[in-house]
């Protein structure tokens, strides 16, 4: 995950956010902050460039497709429980039909929206970090190469 940018960083960085925040949130409003943390790191679990990925017009919409492969990841790397699954397969709600079934799906739902914009947003207006002009430059790279 650490290999593959994602808004400004990677997709590890951007989990380890989501993760962290969920489970801050979780724990405040008591509910199971463990799955939370879980299901925030591997909400985003696929493993390609999605900017690359949606170079080809034969693929299906990232948006509605990842969550699908993160969960497929997830299961074949961990056990995991109902609730991680249904915040890994509904953390892109409402882009994704079905309402999240869990308060811990709605609190990685909002965390995720609320990394994404901070990522996208402040940091990307700030600062950005080592790693993310890592690979920004690599991903230059590659495209030059291809
Ligand atoms: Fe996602
Ligand atoms: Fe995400």
């Amino acid at each position: 995950m650490v290999d593959y940018y994602h808004h400004n960083s990677s997709i590890l960085e951007h989990a380890l956010s989501v993760s962290f925040l969920s489970y801050l949130i979780c724990k405040k409003l008591k509910l199971d902050y463990v799955s939370g943390a879980r299901g925030g790191l591997l909400h985003d679990f696929f493993l390609y460039d999605w900017r690359e990925y949606k170079r080809n017009p034969n693929n299906k919409n990232h948006g509605l497709y990842h969550p699908k492969v993160a969960l497929r990841n997830s299961h074949e790397c961990f056990e995991i429980n109902d609730i991680e699954c249904d915040i890994i397969l509904k953390h892109m709600w409402p882009k994704v039909l079905g309402l999240p079934k869990y308060w811990e799906s709605v609190v990685v739902c909002f965390a995720d929206k609320f990394c994404t914009c901070n990522e996208y947003l402040v940091k990307s207006l700030l600062f950005t970090s080592n790693q993310s002009k890592k690979l920004r430059h690599r991903n230059r790279y590659r495209k030059k190469a291809a």
